[in-house]
């Protein structure tokens, strides 16, 4: 099994990369612009494994891209490069659409090309794997049921909205050209390597600097959180048995205010790295809300538990300890990627956020 993974130097990426290498005998093809979000690093002893195969490659290059079919004449596409962060799509949603839309377009070009060139049962087994989120469904009143995978699509975000279109594309390369394609939507993942601009992590690193926990609006936006080998696992799982054509809500039945999460990762935080001046909530500071900052999110995982067997193992208890540990064990990790580019994306985000009223 030749996997072509794109984005496998980001947060899930390198674990989708990490798992493959460890646990299977496939041959991993990893696709990466290492943006300011990519990280070699992030791949652990996979890095220097000979079945694990690095190209330095922007999706927004066709060219490259279809070389890369032509060399390496993958089974299996797994999609997960993108830009991520919702904050910084408001902040300059064009690199959203570059790299999401324009680019999710090249590779799904690409991969037809190369798809249709197959034969027997080459072509019988090639899939393209298109890895999305829930944010595409839009969000939820307090008491409205979960997403489920017919759930119209509203994106509120520019970056939900550029993840919305890849989605499309995908589905439409499929119903008209035959490519054959799955699309997983998964909830808020977090563990380790996550680069430290997202909720998680960027509280654990700032509680640790004795820095200002700083909460958008009221903290009572509600996430669903899935530990990240949890979604690689999924991920995994749904390429080797999913159906072609079909999508898969993927999540961790663990829906948290943010305000909850916060706390909870302070509770862990005060056990685990005590600090002399007292429990680190008291860093907590309620600053101005994200721009169109959805309410909350829920997965209904119906389909993926009936269907494939799968169900996330990982509490958010025991993947939250793990995850505060490892950012405790990794200093060096932290450091490298809070590089003057990082500092300036913190001042820039938070330095104009007051304190909410
Ligand atoms: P990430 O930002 O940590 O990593 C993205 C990776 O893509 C980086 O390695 C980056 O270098 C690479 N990349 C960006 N632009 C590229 C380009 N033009 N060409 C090639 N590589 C490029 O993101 P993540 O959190 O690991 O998310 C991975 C995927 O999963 C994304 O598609 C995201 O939409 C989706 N997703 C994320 C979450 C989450 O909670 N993080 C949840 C559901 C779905
Ligand atoms: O739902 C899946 C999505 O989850 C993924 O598609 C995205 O790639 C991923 O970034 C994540 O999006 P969110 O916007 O939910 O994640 P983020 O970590 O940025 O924020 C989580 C919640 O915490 C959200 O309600 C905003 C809030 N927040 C975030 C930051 C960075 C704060 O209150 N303060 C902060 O400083």
């Amino acid at each position: 099994m030749r996997v072509l993974i794109t984005g496998g130097a980001g947060f899930i990426g390198s674990a989708v990369v990490r798992q493959h290498i460890a646990e299977t005998g496939a041959t991993v093809i990893n696709i990466d612009a290492l943006t300011y979000a990519g990280n070699p690093e992030s791949l652990g002893d996979a890095r220097e494994n000979p079945r694990h195969v690095f190209e330095h490659v922007d999706i927004a290059d066709r060219a490259a891209l279809e070389r890369v079919f032509r060399e390496h004449r993958p089974d299996a596409v797994m999609h997960l490069a993108a830009e991520s962060h919702v904050d910084r799509s408001i902040e300059g949603p064009a690199a959203f659409v570059e790299t999401n839309v324009t680019g999710t377009h090249n590779l799904l070009e690409a991969a037809r090309g190369y798809w249709s060139k197959l034969g027997g049962a080459a072509k019988e087994r090639f899939r393209f794997h298109h890895v999305s989120t829930d944010e595409v469904y839009g969000d939820l009143g307090p008491d409205d049921p979960a997403f489920t995978e017919d759930t119209p699509y509203a994106p509120s975000s520019p970056y939900s909205a550029s993840k919305a279109a890849s989605d499309h594309l995908v589905r439409a390369w499929h119903r008209t050209y035959g490519l054959p394609v799955m699309i997983t939507n998964c909830s808020n993942n977090y563990g380790p390597y996550q680069f430290p601009e997202k909720l998680i992590p960027l509280m654990v690193l700032n509680a640790l600097d004795g820095r200002p926990l700083p909460v958008y609006g009221r903290g009572d936006n509600v996430r669903d959180w899935l530990y990240v080998e949890d979604h690689a696992r999924a991920l995994r799982h749904v390429l080797a048995h999913g159906a072609v054509g079909r999508t898969y809500n993927i999540g961790g039945r663990c829906e948290r205010t943010n305000l909850e999460v916060v706390h909870a990762l302070c509770a862990v935080l005060d056990e685990l790295a005590p600090n002399e001046q007292g429990p680190y909530a008291r860093l907590i500071e309620f600053v101005t809300d994200r721009p169109g900052h959805d309410r909350r999110y829920a997965i209904d995982d119906t389909r993926i538990a009936n269907e494939l067997g799968w169900q996330p193992t990982e509490s958010f208890e025991t993947g939250l300890r793990k995850t505060v540990q490892w950012y405790l064990d990794n200093p060096e990790w932290v450091e490298r990627v809070r590089s003057g580019a990082y500092r300036q994306w913190i001042d820039a985000n938070y330095a104009n956020r007051g304190r909410a009223a």
